[in-house]
């Protein structure tokens, strides 16, 4: 298996970071996770405009978007595979033990692990831990995702495969690596960027492709919903069968249904929507 770093193509047991590097000792960093289907990268402009947009909320420099394609397609093509998570990760590189970044400049990794597409529908849990849609990095994907790490982990514990937050004011905001939409009365919302979710990607496309609204949502309006669904890069649009205790009917509900072909027809005509 073959990695980017720094520059090179390198194999991956020989592949060093400093152990220094500011994105270890404090997780001063920042990353995307691209979907490859036959070595082809889906939606990689919108996932590198992203990225420097987490890089400026952070105030990394702004990644070379012409490097991070030819990283991209070089591990792309020295390790094919049929379904892959192509993983970005940018960080603020050597640096000293405390939050003050050093002035060697940034690390940059990409790497690539095999997957298999996920299931249709997929059970859900609610934690009691809050997403922050006040906080400095409020939107942005950073290494800072330990508290994704403790709910996800939480989600398996308990039969699921993600878990969700409401935000510090009872709002529903998103789960641990995916935005969530609800069907009340035939249409379907997610929650508004406000609300101190990631602006996914597949959120984006869904948004545009089905014409979803962003409302507020309290999170109890997860016990009344019609149907409910996930969207993420890996994830797609995934229907979900159970949250907590609650089994919304017959998931993927026809709205939900009908939303997953859109997006595979949309997603199967554009590589780069
Ligand atoms: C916290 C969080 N929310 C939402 C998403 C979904 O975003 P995308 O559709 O760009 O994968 C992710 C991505 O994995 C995420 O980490």
């Amino acid at each position: 298996m073959k990695i980017w770093l720094d520059g090179g193509l390198r194999d991956i047991e020989s592949a060093r970071v400093s152990v220094l590097d500011h994105g270890l000792t404090v997780g001063d960093g920042i990353f995307e996770t691209v979907k490859a289907a036959g070595g082809k990268p889906f939606a990689l402009t919108r996932h590198l405009n992203r990225l420097t947009r987490s890089a400026r909320g952070l105030g990394l420099p702004d990644p070379d978007h012409d490097e991070v394609r030819r990283a991209c397609a070089a591990v792309l093509e020295a390790n094919p595979m049929p379904l892959g998570r192509l993983r970005i990760t940018y960080t603020g590189g050597h640096g000293p033990l405390g939050s003050d970044r050093g002035d060697q400049g940034p690390t940059l990794v990409v790497a690539l692990g095999a997957t298999t597409r996920r299931p249709d529908s997929t059970a859900v849990v609610t934690v009691p831990w809050t997403r922050n849609e006040r906080g400095a990095l409020t939107g942005l994907k950073t290494t800072s995702y330990a508290e994704n790490v403790v709910a996800l982990a939480r989600a398996h514990e308990h039969g699921a495969s993600e878990a969700l937050f409401a935000n510090t004011v009872g709002q529903l905001c998103e789960g641990t690596g995916s935005n969530v939409f609800v069907v009340l009365d035939g249409e379907i919302h997610t929650p508004p960027l406000a609300s101190g979710c990631l602006a996914g990607i597949t959120r984006e496309l869904a948004v545009e492709w089905t014409g979803a609204r962003e409302t507020d949502l309290p999170l109890d309006v997860l016990e009344r919903a019609d149907e409910v669904f996930l969207t993420s890069t890996l994830r797609d649009i995934q229907a979900v069968h159970r949250v907590d205790g609650r089994e919304p009917a017959g998931a993927p509900g026809p709205v939900t249904a009908k939303a997953m072909r859109i997006f595979d027809e949309r997603a199967g005509d554009d590589l780069d929507p």
